[in-house]
């Protein structure tokens, strides 16, 4: 296991290199990240390079033993081309450009933005092409869909839609344009959503396609960066470090261009009481090992508090940096980089905390640092073992970006319905893989289906197929519900999944804040919240009724019969012992292994290869955790992770 920081020699005196590469050494770090906003210092002016800077840090770090990642500088180009060339600016949704502001100001898609971009990364590819202290490429940084109004973009989004449609009858139907007398009779009176992009008065089924076109933008981007580079580097390992932005790209689609996912990893420092907010973070981790279902890196890693454009938060707590950078080996991360080195003494985010303050003075978090350097260093023989899993739950990027565009209810969130399901089954200290909708899941036991909104045909057919074939599905509410123009369809919900759950819904009741319960058939209840299918059955079993309103008596929960398999269906959003319940009876089930009785907070999970096999346990909470595994006492402090090999 590998453990690096990202540093930015740009924004130090020269004179303090030295002594930061031999305590970073010294540390035991072995990768840094750098250059990724560094325009202006490797491009002084228009065709001026100036790498002299760079080559003499790399060379430093060489010469103690640590590999470098080089961001291509692509975020922030620098003000002399803004300045020449005002049209590589975005627009904002007025139209009218955006100004110089912070960074990321610059059009994916503008013909001349790319040019000088596609200039500077090839220089960097060719200059460093024989440099064995590089180890990988990072594009760009953080690359969110291309949301701009720019003329450029207002044009190839036409082409986008010509490409798609063909014609513009074929699009009015799609997109139901006779609403409000919303037809186009002429190509270009398609505009962007001027005015603002999240409106809820905008067409569904335009603004999916607005969605779908600037995510995929930043793909097409991705593959630009990355075939300059490949096209001077044969074998480059490329990435980009990507995070749950408001505005996803594809996270799949982007990483089919790219030879490894890397993520920004903060988790929160600020522990909840209330026991339904689910602090564990995993899942992020689990989504991100499931993109390409491999091992990922760490591109930023949680080193302090946060803070510079919100308020600071928390610092981290005591055994939080070792605890959670841990926590992401042990979901499959091989390499975790800390953001930052030192805490920046300049510029917007001198708030956002790196494992050194602004003094200089390596302090608490530094040492705690220092200890997992040498912990990683123990884990060495970890290397390229795997995470497997029996369970995966379903990530839909069209759903996720539909219900953006329309909130269904108060309080419903797309990305709490993929949490809630994944800390049922990771309560039971098994391993869970987060994967795209349309992966091949041949190879589990139970796949989680939660609010497939936007229906994709060859996804239902994967869930039947899955199910004929023993597999258990497990579907809720707000499945089917749109077609893939972000339409409703008319069909009795859940639609094309009817047959497989082998129920329906006869009306629905969106309670948002309101709360209401339901009962077990064992008599045991629990709250439920924001949505409420009444559901009929045609050939499922009810296992939980509605307690409350006037659907009292109706079914909430069911579970079907479907080939070989089985289909549960949640009509509902639960309290969080619910989903757990139902993951429990669905583990014994599905005969899967599993730990019953693990304390609240305590995360486990395996990594198998090279001959071993590796439990990870990890107390993620603030409180001393002791308890029995396997007839061996544990005791865990706050933030402890313990490796047990076997
Ligand atoms: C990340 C970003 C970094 C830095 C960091 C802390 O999202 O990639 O460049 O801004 O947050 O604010
Ligand atoms: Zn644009």
């Amino acid at each position: 296991m590998i453990i690096g920081v990202d540093y930015y020699p740009e924004h130090w005196d020269r004179e303090m290199w030295q002594a930061d590469v031999e305590l970073m050494a010294e540390t035991g770090v072995k990768v840094v990240r750098l250059a990724e906003f560094a325009w202006c210092r490797l491009e002084p002016s228009d065709g001026e390079f100036d790498f002299s800077w760079l080559d003499e840090a790399i060379g430093m770090f060489a010469d103690n033993g640590i590999d470098v990642v080089i961001g291509t500088p692509t975020n922030c180009p620098p003000r002399w081309l803004c300045a020449k060339h005002p049209e590589i600016l975005p627009a904002g949704d007025s139209g009218k450009t955006n100004p110089i502001g912070i960074r990321g100001h610059r059009c994916l898609n503008s013909p001349v933005f790319r040019e000088y971009a596609g200039r500077i990364v090839g220089r960097l590819a060719e200059h460093y092409k024989d440099n064995k202290s590089v180890i990988a490429w990072q594009i760009d940084n953080e690359l969110e869909a291309n949301i701009c109004y720019c003329d450029t973009c207002n044009k190839k989004h036409r082409e986008w839609l010509k490409n798609r449609y063909g014609s513009l009858g074929a699009l009015n139907r799609a997109y139901g344009n006779v609403v409000w007398s919303g037809e186009y009779s002429s190509w270009d009176q398609i505009d962007p959503p001027y005015g603002g992009y999240n409106q809820a008065w905008l067409n569904p089924a335009y603004m999916h396609d607005f969605q779908r076109r600037a995510a995929e933008d930043v793909t097409e981007f991705a593959r630009f960066q990355a075939d300059i580079i490949r096209s001077r580097i044969a074998g480059a390992k490329i990435t980009t470090n990507t995070w749950f932005c408001t505005n996803l790209p594809d996270f799949y689609e982007l990483f089919d261009e790219l030879d490894f996912v890397s993520y920004d990893n903060y988790p929160t420092t600020n522990i909840p009481y209330d026991s339904e907010d689910i602090f564990t973070h995993a899942v992020h981790l689990d989504l991100m090992r499931g993109i390409k279902r491999k091992n990922f890196w760490i591109m930023e890693q949680l080193s302090g508090g946060m803070g510079c454009w919100m308020p600071m938060q928390k610092t981290t707590r005591p055994g939080m940096i070792k605890g959670y950078a841990l926590q992401a080996f042990a979901h499959g991360a091989d390499t975790v980089v800390h953001f930052r080195w030192r805490t920046a003494n300049i510029g917007a985010e001198m708030h956002w905390h790196g494992l050194i303050d602004h003094s200089n003075v390596p302090g608490r978090r530094f040492s705690e640092f220092a200890e997992l350097c040498k912990d990683a260093e123990s884990l060495a023989d970890l290397r390229g073992t795997q995470l497997r899993s029996d369970i995966a739950v379903m990530f839909s990027v069209g759903s996720e970006a539909a219900f953006r565009l329309q909130p269904q209810t108060d309080g419903y969130n797309y990305m709490e319905q993929i949490k809630l399901m994944h800390q049922a089954f990771a309560r039971y200290g098994v391993n869970v893989d987060i994967i795209d909708e349309h992966a091949d899941i041949s190879g589990y036991k139970a796949v989680c289906a939660p609010a497939l909104y936007i229906t994709d045909r060859a996804v239902a057919d994967s869930l039947y197929g899955f199910a004929e074939n023993g597999g258990t599905v497990i579907l809720t509410a707000r499945c089917g519900v749109k077609d893939e123009h972000n339409n409703c369809i008319m069909s009795e919900l859940p639609t094309v999944y009817r047959e497989l759950t082998g129920c329906h819904v006869s009306e629905y009741d969106p309670i948002g804040w309101g709360k209401g319960s339901i009962k077990f058939n064992d008599g045991e209840s629990f709250m439920c919240k924001q949505w409420c299918d009444v559901i009929e059955t045609d050939t499922a079993e009810v296992i939980a009724r509605y307690d409350s309103d006037f659907y009292a008596g109706k079914p909430a929960v069911t579970v079907n019969s479907f080939g070989r398999g089985t289909a549960y269906y949640i009509g509902t959003v639960g309290e969080r012992r619910m989903y757990e319940k139902l993951a429990g009876k669905i583990l014994k089930e599905a005969g899967v292994p599993h730990i019953d009785g693990l304390p609240e907070n305590v995360e486990i999970t395996t990594r198998t290869g090279n001959g071993i096999t590796a439990r990870f346990v990890f107390n993620n909470s603030g409180e001393k955790k002791e308890f029995l595994l396997d007839g061996t006492d544990i005791c865990l402090a706050p933030f402890e992770m313990t490796v047990i090999r076997s």
